[in-house]
């Protein structure tokens, strides 16, 4: 289905409830109205001020007691990271001796499973498998909500081209299509079709604009962008979150063209909340607020609470910002008593729209935490989610699938026997004892008469070689060679920036040291962002891109490596061959001095020591089998603004076992009044065939497939021919079209 038709039923499925939706927001609004009445200045700042908070309660919570106490006196709206039955109902009761009983919301970051450890988000995007990533939001939100947990901040919908910045292990990668797809099923996984179900939470569009455009991919930095890349590339994203009915925003922490995002009125008053028309409340990033000091926008913390919630912050994390300077700001002027109100109205909105006011401990029951924490189907729904979020780089002679009846396998390298390294960052609740190394997945699939060898090599930071002689001849005694590299888990995400992206310490020479051996040196890489390795590119066998693929990981790894599932998994972002070419992505817009040929560089648009292309293209991904692409048919010509035009293909799948393919639709429109990109992906479809097996697939083009923003950011599809690209990745097209938009 393109996003068009998608847009099309969801606004079809919305007009058919809408009456029901609006009476039920009615009676909310008139109980949010009922209770403001009633509320001192004070008492509504607290519901705008969100506090962190571990092991709140029991031995060691001395040292919480004026958080604790806040809490009683009605002056915190909402907890971060108090998490478990025992604890939210403990906290919960503390709220409820308020004056006015107003219940706690209870966030935490839940980013890629909660008890069950799924894979890092971008791991997960390259499956392509919306079903499949919803379904992992959905266990996480299950398993959360059961513990008390009301509120998740992600999915994290921020685009990223750097891969320099740790953080793009928390996204969907560097498109704005994909992106945009798969935060709506993040949120529809999350949420569900309504705010209040007891085995969902409400999600948080983050971070709201433009973090992951950080100069020099250096974490917080700033993000300097014209008006049109922020619009193309990096608003949609959010866009398609408002739509999909996400519940809360977080701004960021960076400045965005001079102006910080938790202040920018552009950003969350005019677009959000206006042309947006968007219902929910803004929660800051950690302390932001009170970072507009350190920014050098503020002068003090007064001025900072002002500042942001005049720009439409609505919840301070744990910056102290409102909670000590609101009531005054609003008392001295600068702030309309209009505005702390519609702040207000909007959280408290949320409150009654999860039945807190029903029943204030709803999401915190014993038995259910139990239950939904111990149910085995997630972990065999965590194993699907992995074996699909891998991507098999290369496969020289079809060295994978290995037989299960190999004589001998060595599995060398620091990760071979990692759990803590398998499931990434942001974890919050896992449980390590739960966690299949590669080592134990590959045991558990291999013929007893197999004798398997592990050699450590190195640890992940490989300063000290003396490891590598064992390595070495554990290799050439194994029949097969199986090398686990890549990063610790703490490499990559939050303030994990990083200037040198090659494998750490000395990793790439234990794989020079295995691969000088003569054996084929089959490579499985973990990491929370694309890695660059141009000699295990060039030397070795096969590579399976693992990210960091959760708890069920060795025995995801394992089912592809030895062919029980066949993998499907593509880049969703490019890898560059070295650090220099980045920012990278396929999406790279036009020049007067292209490169036509690698050999006639001079005075091009090129580097003199470096080919343009990447190492891996955005899109890229092997299979066991193979498939073909024939038959393009576009069903007509030529099409008005308002007509739909069907581009349809057949794909074969060319090879002797079953596979999937994500087949991709990308366009360019040659001539515009602004130049654009030489490709943007506007469609794919994840399709599985039996060996053999032929099937027509078609994608709707409309006139929203081929506008943009124009110099005056109008959304605007013009006049003229279009090109229509269909293809395995975005350097592998195998169909071309043509389209003309008339008059
Ligand atoms: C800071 C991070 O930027 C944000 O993504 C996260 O949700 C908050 N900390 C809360 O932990």
């Amino acid at each position: 289905m393109t996003k068009n038709t998608m847009t099309l039923l969801a606004t079809a499925a919305l007009m058919v409830c809408a009456p029901a939706v609006l009476a039920q927001d009615k009676a909310i609004q008139q109980k949010v109205d009922a209770l403001m009445k009633h509320m001192t200045i004070e008492e509504k700042v607290g519901q705008l001020h969100q506090l962190s908070g571990r092991q709140m309660t029991g031995p060691g919570s001395e040292k919480f007691s004026d958080k604790l106490a806040d809490i009683r006196l009605g002056r915190v709206g909402s907890m971060l990271n108090v998490k478990g039955v025992a604890e939210t109902r403990e906290i919960q009761a503390l709220a409820l001796q308020s004056r006015l009983k107003i219940p706690l919301l209870f966030s935490l970051d839940v980013i890629h499973g909660y008890k069950t450890v799924f894979p890092v988000p971008l791991g997960e995007a390259a499956s392509w498998d919306l079903a499949a990533i919803e379904q992992s939001a959905y266990i996480a939100a299950k398993e959360a909500a059961a513990s008390g947990i009301h509120w998740t901040f992600a999915p994290m919908v921020d685009i990223g081209r750097d891969p320099r910045w740790g953080r793009v292990m928390e996204g969907a990668g560097e498109d704005t299509y994909l992106g945009s797809r798969i935060a709506v099923a993040r949120i529809k996984g999350f949420q569900g079709e309504k705010l209040g179900g007891l085995d969902r939470v409400m999600a948080t569009a983050k971070h709201f604009a433009g973090y992951g455009a950080a100069i020099a991919g250096r974490d917080y930095n700033a993000a300097d962008m014209s008006e049109q890349q922020l619009h193309e590339t990096y608003l949609p994203p959010f866009k398609a979150s408002v739509d999909a009915g996400v519940a809360t925003f977080m701004n960021s922490f960076n400045t965005l063209n001079g102006v910080p995002a938790t202040a920018s009125a552009y950003l969350q008053r005019d677009l959000l909340k206006g042309q947006w028309k968007y219902p929910g409340f803004v929660v800051s990033d950690w302390a932001s607020i009170k970072e507009l000091v350190e920014h050098g926008y503020a002068t003090d913390l007064a001025q900072a609470a002002g500042q942001a919630i005049n720009a439409g912050s609505d919840m301070d994390m744990e910056g102290y910002a409102y909670s000590r300077h609101l009531a005054q700001q609003i008392k001295d002027g600068k702030v309309k008593s209009s505005v702390l109100d519609d702040a207000v109205r909007r959280v408290l909105t949320k409150k009654f729209a999860l039945g807190l006011f029903d029943d204030p401990y709803r999401y915190s029951d014993a038995a259910r935490e139990q239950a939904a924490l111990n149910d085995p189907e997630h972990a065999r729904i965590a194993r699907d989610v992995a074996r699909k979020s891998l991507v098999l780089l290369k496969n020289e002679g079809q060295v994978l699938p290995f037989a299960k009846g190999l004589k001998s396998l060595a599995v060398i390298g620091p990760l071979a026997e990692a759990k803590r390294d398998l499931e990434g960052g942001w974890i919050v609740q896992s449980d390590e004892s739960r966690v299949v190394s590669l080592v134990e997945g590959i045991r558990a699939q291999l013929s007893p008469q197999t004798k398997l060898t592990v050699a450590k090599g190195c640890d992940v930071a490989c300063v000290d070689t003396s490891g590598f002689d064992a390595a070495v001849a554990a290799a050439k005694d194994a029949d097969a060679v199986l090398l686990v590299v890549g990063e610790s888990w703490d490499m990559s995400g939050e303030a994990k920036s990083r200037v040198d992206l090659q494998l750490p310490g000395k990793q790439a020479a234990l794989f020079d040291a295995l691969a000088a051996t003569g054996k084929p040196v089959v490579v499985v890489m973990l990491a929370g962002r694309p890695l660059v390795f141009e000699n295990v590119a060039d030397k070795a066998a096969a590579i399976l891109y693992a990210w960091f693929p959760g708890a069920q990981g060795g025995n995801a790894v394992a089912d592809v490596l030895f062919g029980d599932y066949n993998p499907s998994g593509k880049l969703p972002m490019t890898f560059p061959r070295s650090v220099g070419q980045i920012p990278i992505s396929y999406q790279q817009y036009r020049t007067g001095r292209p490169v036509l040929s690698e050999k006639n560089i001079v005075y091009r648009s090129a580097y003199i020591d470096s080919p343009n292309t990447p190492r891996y293209a955005f899109g890229h991904g092997l299979s066991y089998t193979s498939f073909a692409y024939s038959d393009l048919v576009v069903s007509k010509p030529a099409m008005k603004q308002g007509d739909k035009v069907t581009v349809s293909f057949t794909l074969t799948n060319t090879g002797n076992r079953a596979g999937e393919e994500v087949a991709q639709l990308y366009i360019r429109d040659p001539v515009a009044s602004v130049v654009r990109p030489l490709m943007e992906l506007k469609g794919f479809q994840k399709t599985k065939l039996a060996a053999g097996e032929s099937r027509k697939l078609s994608f709707q083009v409309d006139r929203n497939t081929l506008a943009f923003h124009n110099t005056r950011l109008a959304w605007v599809a013009e006049p003229g021919e279009f090109e229509l690209m269909v293809g395995t990745a975005a350097d592998a097209i195998r169909l071309r079209g043509k389209l003309t938009l008339q008059d």
